[in-house]
């Protein structure tokens, strides 16, 4: 088969070697990928955006399936555009994909299908948005309703945050985006991410993992893209996971499913864990980067055959295999990030990091050049390490950290701290329990 990936981060690398393995993949391209696919696959100067560009290629080229990675190219309706153009695509049509795309209506989904969210208003104008934030007062948490590349959340701790929130969110600063603004209920918890292969009617869920959202240790400072992920996160255990999946996705498939437009792909429901139960904060529709990362290494089994049997509707009751050990990945970021950052840096060691035992690098913002990788991007890449223990995952990733190096980067220190917290409370000090059960079949 010739599989076409779309995107250009660590997860596309990691979703072009996963895909690698498979018995069926003849030839895989990647558009527009980074230095990291140009070593698996071939890359291809498309952005990730430019579905006729996509859809032509995919055509010309005779490719038999497409794997489209982040949100842009699934909300823009590039497995709308595929389908049409009879080319098997995995993901959500458009339709499905307004759930990442619009906070508004992915609440009214919540809603319709009785999942457990936090209380929120859905406002498109200053005046109304206010006399709600008066009526409630601090602490409000206030979204713009469209795709702003995870800058469009506030958590606004004081009255004078909420008016310079809606100020900002109303000003026009995200466009269309902040057209319309979403204000809800501030939650306290611990986050986790659960994700389901979908396949319009069932939901098969992955091991639970987690994000570390914020750019420095002990998770301050701006929010990125993801600073580091692993799993199984003790937070969400393997034996919770049927029942957070009838909780928080199976209903919303059923919504989708009863409005005309069943939900096939990846659904990943971002959870905080209250002391009142889960609350999903946000759907994302595609698999998180860098939870992809760790999340693949487990996966013990063809991915291109899940993938296909998502899109074809089939299912069934297949059971997921997954490796028993934990997986971790730490990522490696150009200094300045989220923030402005310099490009071009030499990043070395790779090969070294990946002699290691269950190591993968993989590569994100980066480009090959003359047989050099180059710095190309904010996130530069992921280390991610297997183990038979988190405290094992995690002294391994950063073992293969030191031995990368690239000027001007840094990486959180911390990655896996909080599920290791977790595991101390459980034991007696010093004796870590494995952190899943024995491999399931
Ligand atoms: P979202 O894009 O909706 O997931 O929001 C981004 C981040 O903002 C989340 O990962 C949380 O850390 C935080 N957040 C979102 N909604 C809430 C909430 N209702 N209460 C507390 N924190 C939130
Ligand atoms: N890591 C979170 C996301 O991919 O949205």
């Amino acid at each position: 088969m010739r599989i076409l990936i779309i995107g250009s981060g660590g997860r596309e690398h990691a979703l072009a070697w996963k895909l690698k393995q498979s018995p069926e993949a003849d030839e895989i391209f990647v558009a527009p990928g980074n230095g990291g696919t140009a070593s698996l696959a071939r890359n291809l100067p498309i952005s990730e955006g430019d579905v006729p560009a996509l859809v032509a290629f995919a055509r010309e080229h005779h490719v038999d399936f497409v794997v489209p990675g982040p949100e842009l190219p699934l909300t823009l309706g590039v497995v709308d555009a595929m389908t049409e153009a009879g080319i098997p695509c995995f993901g959500p049509v458009a339709a499905c994909a307004r759930l990442e795309g619009s906070k508004a209506f992915a609440k009214e989904i919540m809603q319709a299908a009785g999942v457990p969210t936090a209380a929120c208003g859905v406002f498109s104008d200053r005046k109304s948005a206010g006399a709600f934030a008066a009526k409630h007062g601090a602490p409000l948490v206030i979204k713009a309703d469209g795709l702003a590349a995870g800058k469009g959340v506030v958590i606004a701790m004081t009255e004078h945050d909420i008016d310079a929130a809606l100020d900002d969110m109303f000003s026009g600063r995200f466009g269309a985006a902040g057209q319309t603004v979403v204000m809800e209920e501030f939650l306290r918890g611990e986050e986790v991410s659960l994700l389901c292969f979908c396949d319009g009617e069932r939901a098969l869920p992955l091991p639970s993992a987690q994000d570390h959202k914020a750019a420095y240790d002990g998770d301050r400072g701006p929010n990125t893209g993801g600073m580091g992920a692993y799993s199984p996160a003790p937070v969400l255990p393997d034996d919770e996971l049927e029942r957070m999946a009838d909780l928080t996705v199976r209903p919303v498939l059923r919504e989708m499913a009863r409005r005309g437009t069943p939900f096939r792909g990846i659904l990943y429901a971002g959870l905080m864990m209250t002391d009142d139960g889960p609350r999903v904060l946000e759907y994302n529709v595609r698999f998180g980067d860098p939870e992809c990362q760790p999340l693949l290494m487990r996966l013990d089994e063809d991915l291109l055959g899940l993938l296909r049997s998502c899109v074809e509707g089939s299912l069934a009751d297949h059971k997921l295999r997954i490796r028993h050990e934990a997986a971790l990945g730490v990522v490696l970021a150009a200094d300045g990030y989220p923030g402005s950052y310099p490009k071009g840096m030499e990043v070395s060691g790779i090969s070294e990091a990946e002699a290691l035992d269950a190591v993968r690098v993989f590569q994100a913002g980066t480009r090959y050049d003359n047989g050099r990788i180059l710095a190309n991007g904010g996130r530069v890449l992921c280390v991610t390490a297997m183990g038979e223990t988190l405290s094992a995952a995690r002294t391994r990733a950063y073992e293969a950290m030191e031995r990368i190096s690239m000027p001007d980067s840094f990486c959180r220190r911390d990655i896996g701290s909080k599920g290791l917290e977790h595991l101390q409370s459980e034991t007696v000090p010093g004796a870590e329990r494995r952190v899943t059960p024995p491999q399931r079949s």
